[in-house]
C-alpha cells in the first residue's frame, strides 16, 4: 500500500497530511509559526520559518502514520497565495521577510497606478482588481527598496516566487524554480487567457523577467525530493493554490459549483469550466487549475477576515480561551442585540475592496455582553458569505442549488445554520473536511496515476451534514440590511 503526502501551508500555519487511496486522513502534524507585524496594516512572515516548520511537519506526519518516507508515492503541495518572497539563487536565503497578502504596504501604488487609468488592462489580462492583495506590487516593492535588488534581480541572481514555489525551490534542494497556473493567476503578472507572464505588465510594474518562475500545470512530476530531506526521494507532483486546491477537493468540477473555504479569511469559488468569466460584481476571475493544456477557470470572492475575527476574539480581546470556545459563548444569548461587528482589520476585499476600511463594532449598548460580541462575530462571517454569494449568483445569472464548505470554522453547527438561513441554499458539509490538503493529494496522485480520474474521485465525495433554511426570510433580509449600513460605516476610516 503507498500513500500521498500534502503539504498544506497556510497563513497561520504549516500543516502536513498523509492521505489513503479512499481520501481518508492516515497521519496529520501541524505547527503554527510567527505572525510579524512590524506596523499597523504590515504583516510579513519568515519564510526560513515557513519551510522549517513545513519540513517538520512532513516528516512528522509520516511519522504519526506509522509510515517511512518508501510508503509515500508522491506529495501535493497547497499554499496560502499571493504571499511574496524573493531570494538569493545561490545562497537560497530571502532577502527580506515574504510579505504576506493580507500586507496594505502597496495601497498607495495601487491608487496611483489605478490614476494612470491602467486598471482595466490589469483586469483584463489577469482577472484580478488593483488591490495591495496580489503579489505584483509586494514583489515591486521589494525590488524598489531593498538596496540594489533590482539590478540583482536583472542580472538573474534573484528569484521570486509564491509559497508553492518557495517551498519546490527547497525540496528540491534548489534544483527547480516553478510555480504553477493557479498561483500565477494571483500575482498581477500573469495572462490568464494566453497562459504566461505578460510583457506589458511586467513592464508597468518594472518587474524583470529573469527573477519569476517557469509556470507548469497542477498536476505533473515537477521533481524529486533531495535527498537530505527524506529517507526516500519522493516525486513531488501536484501544486494549487489553497482555495483551488479546495475546489478541486470538493470535486466541484461542473459549471456552477460552488464551495466556500472558512479559514483565516473566507475564500468562495465557482467553476466556470473552461471559460473564464469576468465579473461585472467586483470578483475575481482566477485559473482554477491546468491540467496538462486544458485550463479550468473560476469567479471567486476573497474576504480577508473570518477565522482571524475568532482569533481576535481569543488573542485581542481574551473573551475565549480557545476558537472551540466561541460557539458556547455566541449560543449564551438568543442573537446578536443588535450588535453588529465588520471584521475589516486589512481593508475590505471582494466585493467592496478597500484598503482603506478598518474593523468596526455597532450596535453597542450598555446590555451588551461577551456573548452577544461573539455572536456578532460568527455571523459576521456568514454574512460577508452572503455578500459574495449575491455578487456570484449575479455574475452568473443562475440561482445556486447548494453550497459545499470547508475549513476549521464549519465544525461550527451555530455558524453553518445561521449561514444557511442568510443564504436560503443548503449548506453541504462533507466528510472530510480537510478538502483543500485533499485537493492537493488528488492533483499529485492523479498525475501518478494513483487515481485514474476526477471520476473516481467524485465517488469518494460524500455529505456529512447538510444545513437546511430554517428562518424567516423577512428576518434575515433585516439583518441583512442592517449589515450593508454597517459596511458603509467601516469604508475610508484610514486617511490614505
Ligand atoms: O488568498 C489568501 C489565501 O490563500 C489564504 O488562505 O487558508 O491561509 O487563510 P488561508
Amino acid at each position: 500500500m503507498s500513500f500521498i503526502l500534502a503539504l498544506d501551508q497556510g497563513t497561520t500555519s504549516s500543516r502536513a497530511l498523509v492521505f489513503d487511496h479512499d481520501g481518508n486522513v492516515r497521519g496529520l502534524a501541524q505547527k503554527e509559526f510567527r505572525q510579524i507585524f512590524p506596523e499597523p496594516g504590515l504583516v510579513e512572515h519568515d519564510a526560513e520559518e515557513i519551510w522549517a516548520s513545513q519540513l517538520g511537519v512532513a516528516v512528522e506526519a509520516v511519522a504519526r502514520a506509522g509510515l517511512s518516507a518508501a510508503d509515500i508515492a508522491a506529495i501535493g503541495i497547497t499554499n496560502q497565495r499571493e504571499t511574496t518572497v524573493v531570494w538569493d539563487r545561490r545562497t537560497g536565503k530571502p532577502i527580506h521577510n515574504a510579505i504576506v497578502w493580507q500586507d496594505r504596504r502597496t495601497a498607495a501604488e495601487c491608487d496611483r497606478i489605478k490614476g494612470l487609468g491602467l486598471e482595466a488592462t490589469f483586469r483584463a489580462k489577469t482577472g484580478l482588481v488593483l488591490d495591495p492583495y496580489f503579489s505584483g506590487t509586494k514583489l515591486a516593492w521589494l525590488l524598489d527598496h531593498l538596496p540594489g535588488a533590482r539590478a540583482r534581480a536583472e542580472a538573474g541572481e534573484l528569484a521570486f516566487g509564491t509559497i508553492d514555489s518557495w517551498l519546490v525551490w527547497n525540496l528540491t534542494g534548489g534544483e527547480r524554480h516553478l510555480t504553477d497556473a493557479s498561483n500565477a493567476s494571483r500575482t498581477l503578472l500573469f495572462n490568464i487567457h494566453e497562459g504566461n507572464w505578460d510583457q506589458e505588465l511586467l513592464q508597468l510594474l518594472r518587474i524583470p523577467p529573469a527573477i519569476l518562475p517557469e509556470v507548469v500545470s497542477s498536476s505533473q512530476v515537477y521533481g524529486e525530493t533531495a535527498a537530505r530531506f527524506f529517507a526516500a526521494r519522493v516525486p513531488i507532483s501536484g501544486i494549487a493554490g489553497d482555495q483551488q486546491a479546495a475546489l478541486f477537493g470538493q470535486l466541484c468540477d461542473r459549471p456552477g459549483m460552488v464551495k466556500n473555504t472558512y479559514g483565516t479569511g473566507c475564500f468562495m469559488l465557482m467553476q466556470t469550466g473552461e471559460h473564464p468569466v469576468l465579473s461585472e460584481r467586483n470578483l475575481l476571475t482566477t485559473v482554477a487549475c491546468r491540467l496538462g493544456n486544458r485550463t479550468e477557470y473560476a469567479l471567486e470572492g476573497s474576504v480577508f477576515v473570518a477565522g482571524a475575527a475568532v482569533q481576535w476574539l481569543r488573542d485581542g480581546l481574551g473573551i475565549i480561551r480557545s476558537a472551540e470556545e466561541v460557539e458556547a459563548l455566541a449560543a449564551s444569548v438568543p442573537d446578536s442585540g443588535g450588535v453588529y461587528l465588520v471584521p475589516a482589520f486589512a481593508g475590505l476585499g471582494a466585493p467592496h475592496w478597500d484598503p482603506y476600511a478598518r474593523g468596526t463594532l455597532l450596535g453597542i449598548t450598555r446590555g451588551t455582553t461577551a456573548g452577544h460580541i461573539a455572536r456578532a462575530t460568527l455571523e459576521s462571517i456568514a454574512f460577508q458569505t452572503a455578500d459574495l454569494l449575491e455578487a456570484m449568483e449575479s455574475d452568473a445569472a443562475t440561482p445556486l442549488a447548494e453550497l459545499r464548505v470547508d475549513g476549521g470554522a464549519t465544525a461550527n453547527n451555530l455558524l453553518m445554520q445561521f449561514q444557511a438561513d442568510l443564504l436560503g441554499v443548503p449548506v453541504v458539509r462533507p466528510r472530510v473536511r480537510e478538502t483543500t490538503a485533499l485537493g492537493a493529494a488528488y492533483l499529485a496522485g492523479l498525475a501518478i496515476g494513483y487515481w485514474q480520474d476526477r471520476k473516481e474521485l467524485g465517488q469518494l465525495w460524500q455529505a456529512e451534514k447538510t444545513f437546511t433554511p430554517a428562518a424567516d426570510p423577512a428576518r434575515m433580509a433585516e439583518l441583512r440590511h442592517n449589515w450593508s449600513r454597517a459596511i458603509e460605516r467601516s469604508k475610508g476610516w484610514v486617511q490614505p
